[in-house]
């Protein structure tokens, strides 16, 4: 992969292979209000609103900048319920960039988790993955199933250096298929790559292997390519196998392996919306009734058509190296200007965004009281920078009401791909520093609204002292009348 070198080496920074052409005012508004907005938002930066926000790192998806060519393609989409010719677009693409036939349209990723889940799993059923994704997990316990995780052990230690931390243990995945018996596993979920855990990636060594078992015992394969884009680069900037390979190459390669794709088109292709993708028409057609059924007629799946040609467009632009590595090489940056601080992140850098570890970065706030949650909050009071909380206020309580913590609690940066330019980047670094050097000011958070599915969502929560009013006089204190 091309990388263009600065000419002193103290120069070097990630350097953008594009230029921004349309931007978006934004607003920064003062550490008093942002305490005030956090209040009102219930001490949750989802129900934070976008115009209080100044940086946006809730998410990377439905948020991506998209490209002149996604914008003009979007405008001549071909509107119509049925037999659009977007639709015919978008399938040869798809057969192009995955070689499958058959292509289902739906509305974003958790619309193809939930016909997955409505098609496969039955009351009992197993379903072994890398990593669970809180929808995922979500429809699949919604249907009686259990999801059980099969990482490396590594991917559990967020200081261990370790390229593909997303990876399978395959010893485990045999011995969970052979306890439970195949017939109990409708199929195994490939997360490439993986959300909760960092965004660490899987190496195609790793996904052909799981691919194998998956055919030795008659289980089918499914992998989730919601956040392939960022494990692409990955694979071809680390794995000795893919380094002389295209991009696309790489693609096929793991995609010949597997019975079954899905994806969020939010994050994948720049653009929204979602995908089955396959070459095995029976399984197909046990889940095309669905589509209409949920999503909508089966050449547009609830898809606004120009996204669809968005969609296009962004997946053939995800086959070119210079446009993947935007992301990673920003969140690079990031996650080596924190740790040069002594920041407690999740290494290597991964995709989707950078991940501080809340464990150690609030080593005094045990998890009853949320230390992620309460970092994201403290982030926002810090510098307007809405991040998300990755830890145990996104579990799902345990069937008798007892708390599932999280085995990591980290508060996730994301970095839209395209978006920030550098000095954001560096703006939220500062902050996240400061804070760091004020963390003893942080106290922890309890629920006060628990909704009992997917609570991160809309739950409220409210700081267990005064600490956020103290945590803004310090601001004050330290700098002056900035915002
Ligand atoms: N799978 C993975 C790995 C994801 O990261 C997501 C979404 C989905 C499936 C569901 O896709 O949002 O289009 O319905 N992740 C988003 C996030 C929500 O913020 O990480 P969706």
């Amino acid at each position: 992969m091309s990388v263009v070198k600065f000419y002193k080496e103290e120069h070097q920074v990630p350097l953008e292979m594009h230029k921004v052409r349309v931007v978006q005012k934004l607003f920064l508004p003062t550490v008093e209000e942002r305490v005030a907005k956090l209040k009102e938002a219930g001490n949750n930066t989802f129900l934070l609103q976008n115009r209080d926000v100044f940086m946006d790192m809730l998410t990377d998806s439905g948020v991506n900048a998209m490209s002149d060519n996604q914008v003009a393609a979007s405008m001549q989409a071909d509107d119509s319920y049925a037999g659009s010719e977007t639709f015919n677009r978008l399938s040869r693409v798809i057969e192009q960039v995955f070689g499958t036939k058959y292509f289902l349209p739906a509305h974003q990723g958790r619309a193809c988790e939930n016909i997955l889940a409505e098609t496969f799993v039955k009351e009992g059923d197993v379903v072994p993955m890398n990593f669970h994704f809180t929808t995922t997990k979500a429809h699949i316990t919604r249907k009686g199933g259990r999801v059980e995780e099969l990482i490396i052990a590594e991917g559990l230690d967020p200081n261990l250096e370790y390229p593909f931390k997303g990876n399978f243990d395959i010893a485990r995945l045999r011995a969970l298929i052979e306890e439970v018996g195949p017939e109990h596993v409708p199929f195994v979920r490939i997360e490439a790559g993986t959300n909760l855990i960092g965004g660490q990636p899987l190496s195609m060594q790793n996904m052909l292997e799981v691919a194998a078992v998956c055919k030795e015992y008659g289980v089918m394969s499914v992998l989730d390519a919601s956040l392939l884009q960022d494990n692409l680069y990955f694979i071809k900037t680390r794995e000795e196998a893919a380094k002389n390979m295209s991009i696309a190459e790489i693609i096929r390669k793991i995609a010949d392996e597997m019975d079954l794709i899905y994806f969020s088109s939010r994050k994948l292709g720049f653009a929204r919306g979602g995908a089955i993708v396959s070459n095995n028409e029976s399984l197909i057609l046990k889940m095309k009734a669905f589509i209409p059924l949920y999503e909508g007629f089966l050449t547009y799946g609830g898809m606004e058509v120009r996204a669809m040609e968005a969609m296009a467009v962004g997946l053939l632009e995800t086959l070119d190296e210079e446009i993947i590595n935007q992301g990673p090489i920003f969140i690079e940056y990031l996650v080596k200007e924190l740790s040069e601080y002594g920041i407690p992140m999740v290494k290597p850098a991964g995709g989707l965004g950078a991940h501080i570890n809340a464990t150690e970065f609030l080593p005094n706030i045990p998890h009853e009281q949320y230390p992620a949650g309460a970092l994201a909050t403290a982030l926002y009071i810090a510098g307007g920078i809405r991040g998300m909380e990755r830890g145990s206020l996104s579990e799902q309580r345990n069937p008798d009401g007892s708390e599932n913590y999280a085995e990591l609690e980290l508060v996730r940066l994301a970095c839209p791909r395209r978006v920030f330019t550098l000095s954001q980047i560096k703006y939220c670094a500062d902050r996240v520093k400061w804070l760091y050097d004020n963390r003893h000011l942080i106290g922890g958070l309890k629920w006060v609204e628990e909704p009992e599915v997917l609570r991160f969502f809309f739950g409220k929560l409210q700081p267990l002292s005064d600490w956020q009013e103290k945590l803004a006089a310090k601001f004050r204190e330290d700098f002056g009348d900035s915002l």
